[in-house]
C-alpha cells in the first residue's frame, strides 16, 4: 500500500502541476470556433453552424423515421410471412439518390463559398486590419486561433488577414502535429487598442534595462552559451536560433504558451 502510494503521489503531482496555465487562462474567453471576433472567424463559423443544423436534421429525421419502422412494422407473434418486397421501385430509388444528391451538393456549394471568402481574402478597408504571414524556421505547423481564423498551414507563401473587433486576449494551439512537442505549441494573441498597441511597439524596441540589482544574472548569461540562440538588446548577444529575451519578462507565458511567466516557473525552465 505504502509503494503504491509512494509511486502515485509524485504522479499525481506531475499531472496535476500545469504551470500556472490552467489559472492564467481561466481569465481568458474560451478558445471556442462558435465566438468569433474577427474575420475569417465570422465566415467559418457560420458555415460550421450551418452543417451542423443540416447534419442534426439529417440525424433527427433518419432516427425519427427508423424509430417509427421499428416499432410500426416489428414482429408479431404468429406472423411469419415475408414484408412487402419493393425491389426496382422507381419513386423510391429517385428519392434516396436525389435527395442525398442535393443535401451534399448545397453543402458543397455552401462550403466552397467560404472557402473563396477566406483564401481569396484581399486587404481589408479598415486600418484595423492585421496581416500575418506565415512563415517556419523548421517543419510545416498550422496557425489556429479559433477566435480570429481558420487552421492555415505554416509555410512560407501563405498569408492571413484578420480583422479583430474586439480587445482582449485569444487562445490558440499548433493543429498539425510537428513533433513530440506539438502539444505543447500554444500561441495567444492579444488585441489592443491602438494607442495601447503603439505604447506597447515602443517598449519593445527599447533596449534591455541596466539594473544593478540583476547585474550578476547580465554577467552568466552574456557569459555562457546563452548568447549562442538568443538576441538581448543592449547585452551583446545576438543569437538568432531562439526566442528574442530582451524584454522576457514583459510576456505573461514561457515555452510558447506552455507555462505561466512566474519567478519560480523561469528557474524550473531554465
Ligand atoms: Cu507546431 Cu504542431
Amino acid at each position: 500500500m505504502f509503494l503504491v502510494l509512494t509511486l502515485l503521489v509524485p504522479a499525481v503531482t506531475v499531472y496535476a502541476d500545469d504551470w500556472g496555465m490552467g489559472q492564467a487562462n481561466a481569465r481568458l474567453p474560451h478558445p471556442s470556433m462558435f465566438r468569433p471576433v474577427s474575420t475569417p472567424a465570422q465566415d467559418i463559423s457560420t458555415l460550421a453552424v450551418f452543417v451542423l443544423m443540416v447534419t442534426t436534421a439529417i440525424f433527427v429525421i433518419v432516427s425519427a423515421l427508423l424509430t417509427y419502422s421499428v416499432i410500426r412494422f416489428r414482429a408479431r407473434p404468429g406472423d411469419g410471412s415475408e414484408p412487402p418486397q419493393l425491389y426496382g421501385s422507381a419513386p423510391v430509388e429517385f428519392a434516396w439518390t436525389a435527395v442525398p444528391v442535393l443535401i451534399v451538393f448545397v453543402l458543397i456549394l455552401t462550403t466552397a463559398r467560404s472557402v473563396y471568402t477566406v483564401q481569396a481574402a484581399r486587404r481589408p478597408p479598415r486600418s484595423v486590419a492585421v496581416r500575418v504571414e506565415l512563415t517556419s524556421a523548421d517543419v510545416v505547423h498550422s496557425f489556429w486561433v479559433p477566435q480570429l481564423a481558420g487552421k492555415t498551414d505554416v509555410i512560407p507563401t501563405n498569408v492571413m488577414w484578420m480583422e479583430p473587433q474586439e480587445v482582449g486576449t485569444y487562445l490558440g494551439q499548433c493543429a498539425e502535429f510537428c513533433g513530440t512537442q506539438h502539444a505543447l505549441m500554444l500561441l495567444r494573441v492579444v488585441v489592443d487598442p491602438r494607442d495601447q498597441w503603439d505604447r506597447w511597439v515602443a517598449t519593445q524596441r527599447e533596449v534591455a534595462i541596466e539594473d544593478t540589482s540583476v547585474a550578476s544574472g547580465r554577467d552568466v548569461f552574456a557569459s555562457t552559451a546563452c548568447v549562442n540562440c538568443h538576441v538581448v538588446r543592449g547585452v551583446g548577444a545576438n543569437g538568432r536560433f531562439g526566442p528574442d529575451l530582451t524584454h522576457l519578462m514583459s510576456r505573461e507565458t514561457l515555452a510558447a504558451g506552455a507555462a505561466h511567466n512566474t519567478t519560480p516557473n523561469l528557474k524550473a525552465w531554465i
